[in-house]
C-alpha cells in the first residue's frame, strides 16, 4: 500500500537519525538548555535576522497552539479564527479547555481577510453591552491554511495592520510552514518574511522532516513573558528537550528543512498538473503539499486497492473528494504510480 493521507507517515530525515545516534552518549543538561537546542536557535534567528527573537521547541502541534495561546491570553479573552481553522475544528476543544473561547469568521478557501477582522471587532465594540462578552485579543491563522492555500504578502500585511489597529496579536500556526514558504501562490517564501508579518509563528518539524518537534518564535516582547513557566505547567516541557534541539538543529542546516518541502511541494504540482490534465476536479486551488481532489467513488474504491488517502468531504452520492499529501519522503516513483492508476 502507498500511503498519501498525510504527510506525517514517515519517520524522520536520515540527516536526523544519524545525528541523534552519533550524539547519544554525550551528556548535555536537561530542558532545552543543551548546546544542540541553543545552535538551533541561533540558526533561527539567523534565518529570522532578528537577534531579539525568543525560540521555543515544543513536540506537537496542539500542544503548541494551547500552549502560545494560553500563554498570551488573560481568563477573559479569546482568539479569532476561521470556521475551518485547525483550533477550531480539529483539536478536541483544546483551546477551549484552557478557558479561552475561539471566535469564529466565515473562511474564504480556508483563509480570513483583514476586513472579516474589522467586521468583527466593530461589531465587538459597538455592542451595548461589550463588557459582558469575551474580548478578541489574539487572530489565529495557519500558513498554509487547512485547504492548503497561502496568504500572500499584501493579505498578511493587510490583516497584520488591522490587528495591530485592534489591538490583537497575529499568531501563525506553521504545522506545514515549509511547504506554505515553498508554495507558488505566495511571496512569503522566508522565516525572515513571515516573521516580519505576526507576533508570533511556529515552524512545523513534525510534518517536516522531524520524528516530532515544532519551533515557536515569538517576536512581540509581551509574549516573551514568563512563557517557559506556561510550558511547564502544561507538562510540555522536555526533560530530554535536546531531541527537539537535534532535529532542528539539523533541519535549519544548510537549507535543508527548504529543501526538502520544496522537493514535497514539486512533486505535488506535477501530480496537480496530471489531475488538471486527465480532467479531476479540485476542491481548492492549492499550491503546497496537499491536494483536495473530487474522486467518483467507483474509481476511488479501485484507486483504494493501492492507495490512502485521506476522505475529506462527501460531494454527493457518486463523488467524494479526498485529501491526497506529498512529504518530504514521497519519491517521484510512487507519484508517478498513482498519475498512472488515476
Ligand atoms: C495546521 C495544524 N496545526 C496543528 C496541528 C496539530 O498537530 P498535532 O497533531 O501534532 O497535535 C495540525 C495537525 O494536523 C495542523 O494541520
Amino acid at each position: 500500500m502507498i500511503r498519501f493521507d498525510s504527510d506525517y507517515l514517515e519517520g524522520a530525515h536520515p540527516k536526523i537519525l544519524k545525528k541523534i545516534v552519533e550524539t547519544n552518549y554525550e551528556q548535555t543538561p536537561g530542558y532545552s538548555d543543551d548546546i544542540y537546542t541553543h545552535s538551533a536557535i541561533l540558526k533561527i534567528k539567523k534565518l529570522c535576522k532578528k537577534d531579539n527573537i525568543d525560540v521555543h521547541i515544543l513536540s506537537g502541534g496542539t500542544q503548541m497552539n494551547l500552549v502560545a495561546i494560553s500563554s498570551a491570553l488573560k481568563p477573559y479573552q479569546g482568539v479569532i479564527c476561521a470556521d475551518t481553522g485547525h483550533i477550531n475544528v480539529h483539536e478536541a476543544g483544546a483551546i477551549e479547555a484552557t478557558g479561552h473561547k475561539v471566535i469564529i469568521i466565515k473562511n474564504e478557501n480556508g483563509k480570513i481577510t483583514n476586513k472579516s477582522i474589522e467586521e468583527l471587532m466593530k461589531d465587538y465594540l459597538n455592542d451595548g453591552a461589550y463588557e459582558h462578552m469575551v474580548i478578541p485579543k489574539m487572530v489565529f491563522i495557519s500558513f498554509p491554511t487547512e485547504c492548503g492555500t497561502n496568504y500572500t504578502k499584501n493579505e498578511l500585511q493587510r490583516i497584520y495592520e488591522t490587528c495591530k489597529k485592534y489591538g490583537l496579536y497575529l499568531y501563525i500556526d506553521g504545522a506545514r510552514l515549509g511547504y506554505g514558504l515553498m508554495s507558488k501562490d505566495t511571496d512569503v517564501n522566508t522565516l525572515e518574511e513571515i516573521s516580519n508579518l505576526c507576533d508570533m509563528f511556529y515552524i512545523g518539524g513534525t510534518k517536516c522532516g522531524a520524528l516530532f518537534g515544532e519551533a515557536l518564535v515569538i517576536i512581540n516582547d509581551e509574549l516573551k513573558i514568563d512563557f517557559r513557566h506556561n510550558i511547564k505547567q502544561r507538562g510540555s516541557l522536555l526533560a530530554k528537550g535536546r531531541m527537539l534541539g537535534i532535529q532542528f538543529d539539523v533541519l535549519m542546516d544548510n537549507n535543508l528543512y527548504f529543501n526538502i518541502c520544496k522537493q514535497a511541494v514539486d512533486l505535488a504540482m506535477k501530480l496537480k498538473k496530471s489531475l488538471f490534465n486527465k480532467g479531476y476536479k479540485l476542491l481548492y486551488d492549492s499550491y503546497s503539499n496537499q491536494q483536495f481532489v473530487i474522486i467518483n467513488n467507483v474509481k476511488l474504491k479501485e484507486l483504494e486497492k493501492e492507495f490512502t488517502f485521506f476522505k475529506w468531504k462527501i460531494i454527493d452520492e457518486n463523488n467524494t473528494a479526498v485529501r491526497i499529501c506529498t512529504s518530504w519522503a514521497t519519491t517521484e516513483e510512487n507519484v508517478d504510480k498513482l498519475i498512472q492508476k488515476l
